[in-house]
């Protein structure tokens, strides 16, 4: 059986191409803390200075990430996209003032939308990092005007932009309504991170130095925020499932939540290697297999809250995308 274009169980290993540097002048985490969606912005053009720092740090990314496929990054602004399509850019009102938007493109293959997923987060931490505010759409955005603006090849996808731009002082009332409605907190730790099996909760006492990265896995953006991510410590293996929600990447039309899956991987890799802790991506064999019979239980259905089920009902609609192995300090 093959995942991700890799035979599972095989001597192949994934591992993305992060070099040992810093990214960001701030800790990982603090990054991670300091990222939320923006709706509002400022109406006012990127300073020519951080588009093109923002420009640069883009281009070193298209060749990172732990999966083959391509990623490429456009950076689009309300003139330009006006010229090619004859319209303003399109959020059905979701965004507020933003000028500059950066359109995430991901050559088709196995995993690309989780590819696009983790390097796309980087480039919104980095954005972050410099004190700007972005917003993932994947579903709210006029899909068509980007394709066209960024002349879209056929072995490409374009999953999600973000507007990018300063922050409005003062919140719609729309965006204070959106964040009630996308019921921002998170789920607990016994909701999603497991030990040897999904009936088993891993406390943070139990994860040892991974308490950070799984913590950053938590706070973690998600479509709709789903928080699609589950985790479960085996040995030296973290293997990382996907609570899939058939209705909600049915009305996106694609597995819009593997990109959900990326950001995790994103976040957890980039704070492990902050932390000094060694590790690289693996296909499990045994996970790779039981994960060949998703699908909801018995009786399960797509009704709303389905997903919310409690972890081991949950577990029936797990899919399992990848595991993250702990390796000796130093390799
Ligand atoms: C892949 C992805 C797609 C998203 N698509 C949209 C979208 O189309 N429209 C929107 O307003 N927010 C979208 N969001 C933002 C989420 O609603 C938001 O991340 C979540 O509610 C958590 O809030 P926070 O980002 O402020 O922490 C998306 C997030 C992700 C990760």
């Amino acid at each position: 059986m093959r995942f991700c274009g890799v035979q599972a169980g095989t001597d192949v290993h994934l591992s993305s191409h992060l070099s040992k540097k810093q990214h960001f002048e701030l800790p990982v985490p603090e990054v991670i803390q300091r990222r939320v969606s923006v709706r509002t912005y400022q109406p006012l053009p990127l300073p020519p200075w951080e588009r093109s720092r923002l420009e640069e740090y883009a281009q070193l990314l298209e060749r990172e990430g732990p999966f083959s496929p391509a990623v490429r990054f456009v950076f689009i602004d309300e003139d330009e996209y006006l010229a090619k399509t004859g319209r303003k850019i399109g959020t059905y009102g979701f965004i507020r003032g933003a000028i500059d938007y950066i359109a995430g493109i991901v050559e088709r293959g196995d995993c690309a939308l989780e590819q696009l997923g983790f390097v796309f987060e980087m480039l919104i931490l980095y954005a972050t990092s410099l004190g700007l505010g972005t917003c993932w759409l994947g579903g709210t955005f006029r899909r068509r005007g980007f394709e066209k603006t960024t002349g879209l090849g056929k072995n490409e996808m374009l999953p999600a932009v973000t507007p990018v731009g300063y922050a409005a002082q003062k919140k719609r009332a729309f965006e204070y309504a959106m964040k009630i409605a996308s019921r921002p907190g998170r789920k607990p730790w016994k909701e999603l991170f497991f030990n040897g099996g999904f009936d088993v909760p891993l406390g943070e006492g139990e994860a040892g130095p991974y308490r950070v990265p799984l913590e950053m896995v938590r706070l973690g953006p998600s479509t709709s925020n789903r928080q699609p991510w589950r985790v479960m410590k085996h040995g030296p293996l973290w293997h990382f499932y996907m609570a899939y929600s058939p209705m909600l990447n049915r009305a996106i039309g694609f597995d819009i939540q593997r990109i959900d899956m990326g950001i995790a991987m994103c976040h957890f890799e980039l704070t492990a290697e902050e932390l000094g802790l060694s590790g690289r991506w693996v296909i499990g064999r045994e996970e790779a297999e039981g994960a060949s019979v998703p699908g909801p239980r018995a009786g399960g259905g797509d009704a709303p809250g389905a997903e919310e089920a409690s972890a081991p009902r949950a577990a029936g609609r797990l899919r399992y995308i990848i595991s993250w192995q702990e390796m000796p300090p130093g390799t």
